[in-house]
C-alpha cells in the first residue's frame, strides 16, 4: 500500500501541499484504528484529498468529506481532475462552502442523520476564530476514539506569505493577534481541556488530538 503512496507524492512532488512523511503518518493512523469516515477541512488543490483517497480505496467502505471555499476549485490543477486523474472521485465527497466551512458543519449537525467521524484533518483557517468554532463543531461530529489532526501549529498571520497577500482580510486584527499561533493555543488550551489525549509531531507542526471514549 505504502508503495502506491509514494508514487502518488512523487508523481505530484511540486503541487502544495502534502508531503509523503505525512500522508504516512495519516495512512498509519488509519490502519491502526481501523478508521473508515474521514473529515477533511482545506484541499485547497486537492493533494491532501488524493493522498487520504488512496489511502482509502483498500478499504472497502473507507469515504473522505472534504470542504473548502469556492476559490480552491479554481485551481490548476483542481481537487476534480486530481480525483478523476486517478480515478480516485468515488471515495471522496467534495463540498463547496460559499464563506466558510463552519456553516456546512453546523448543517451536518442539525440534520436529521448526523455523520460521525472517525477522524478528521483540519488543515484550513488557522486563525483563532474560525480553529476555534471549527474545532467546537468537529468535536461533535467525532465518534469517540476518533483523532483529529491539526496542522499548522506553528501558523501566525504575520509570518504566512499568503496572509499577506491578502493583507485586507486582517486589517483588522492587532499586532498581538497577528503574532498569535492561534492553532497552537487553541491545541494546548482547549483541545486539551475538552477530553482529548494531545501529542505534537514537532516536525511536522502537527497537533494530534484523541478523543477520550467515555466508559459505558
Ligand atoms: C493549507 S490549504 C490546504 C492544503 C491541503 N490540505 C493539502 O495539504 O494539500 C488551506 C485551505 O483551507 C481553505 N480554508 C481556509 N479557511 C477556510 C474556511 N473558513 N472554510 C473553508 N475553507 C477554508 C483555504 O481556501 C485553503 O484552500
Amino acid at each position: 500500500m505504502s508503495n502506491e503512496l509514494l508514487n502518488l507524492c512523487k508523481k505530484y512532488k511540486d503541487l502544495p501541499y502534502m508531503q509523503y512523511e505525512q500522508a504516512k503518518v495519516i495512512q498509519d493512523i488509519i490502519i491502526e484504528n481501523n478508521f473508515n469516515k474521514i473529515l477533511e477541512l482545506g484541499f485547497y488543490h486537492g493533494k491532501s484529498s488524493l493522498l487520504i483517497a488512496s489511502i482509502l480505496s483498500n478499504i472497502t467502505n473507507g469515504h473522505l468529506t472534504t470542504l473548502d471555499i469556492e476559490s480552491a476549485t479554481t485551481r490548476t490543477p483542481n481537487i476534480y481532475k486530481l480525483l478523476k486523474d486517478e480515478k480516485l472521485s468515488h471515495k471522496v465527497t467534495v463540498k463547496v462552502c460559499r464563506r466558510s466551512y463552519t456553516f456546512e458543519l453546523m448543517n451536518e449537525i442539525i440534520s436529521s442523520s448526523r455523520p460521525k467521524y472517525d477522524l478528521c484533518y483540519f488543515d484550513g483557517g488557522h486563525t483563532l476564530d474560525y480553529t476555534g468554532f471549527g474545532f467546537y463543531l468537529v468535536d461533535k461530529l467525532l465518534n469517540p476514539g476518533g483523532i483529529i489532526i491539526f496542522d499548522d501549529l506553528n501558523w501566525t498571520i504575520e509570518k504566512s506569505q499568503d496572509a499577506q497577500k491578502s493583507k485586507n482580510s486582517y486589517q483588522n486584527y492587532s499586532d498581538d493577534e497577528k503574532k498569535m499561533q492561534a492553532v497552537r493555543v487553541i491545541f494546548e488550551h482547549l483541545v486539551k481541556d475538552s477530553g482529548y489525549e494531545c501529542t505534537e509531531i514537532k516536525k511536522l507542526g502537527w497537533g494530534i488530538a484523541r478523543k477520550i471514549k467515555i466508559p459505558q
